[in-house]
């Protein structure tokens, strides 16, 4: 698995923190910042890595602003992307097992880094179910072709 990381500055110290954890899981990453002492936009972080996951160049993204929501939104914009906002470890593995999501978020001034890695952990493991839940992935797949 190759995973693409990126962080606003809202997000910097729990994208250091997810960096180390996919060191220790030996799973491949960029980490492609920001590297900023100033305020940056989380869509120019946000937008190319939902690019390179749904381009298939990375198997996932995991995006981290102030709360997530920015992120989230934006990512969600790239066909192919499910982007899932999650501050909690229930959702975590539910949203890979039910949703298939390629893209994680998280918000920093929302949960610590602990639990941040805890999610990520949980995320990046756990596998997709498929059956009914590919059936219902697959109409949001159709519409994304439908309505390009
Ligand atoms: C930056 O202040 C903040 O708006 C951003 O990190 C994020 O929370 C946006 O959704």
């Amino acid at each position: 698995m190759k995973v693409a990381l990126a962080s606003d500055h809202g997000g910097m110290n729990i994208r250091k923190e997810i960096a180390s954890l996919l060191e220790e899981l030996k799973i491949e990453y960029v980490d492609f910042g920001c590297e900023c002492a100033s305020s940056v936009d989380y869509p120019d972080y946000a937008l190319p890595v939902a690019e390179k996951v749904a381009s298939g160049e990375f198997d996932r993204g995991i995006l981290i602003c102030g709360t997530g929501i920015g992120m989230s939104i934006a990512a969600n914009k790239v066909k192919g992307v499910r982007c899932a906002l999650v501050h909690d470890t229930f959702s975590a593995k539910a949203t890979r097992a039910h949703n298939d999501s390629n893209i994680l978020a998280m918000g920093e001034r929302v949960i610590g880094p602990g639990l941040a890695r805890d999610i990520a952990q949980i995320w990046l493991t756990g596998e997709f179910e498929g059956g009914r839940h590919a059936n219902r992935v697959g109409k949001i797949t159709d519409y994304e072709e439908k309505h390009q």
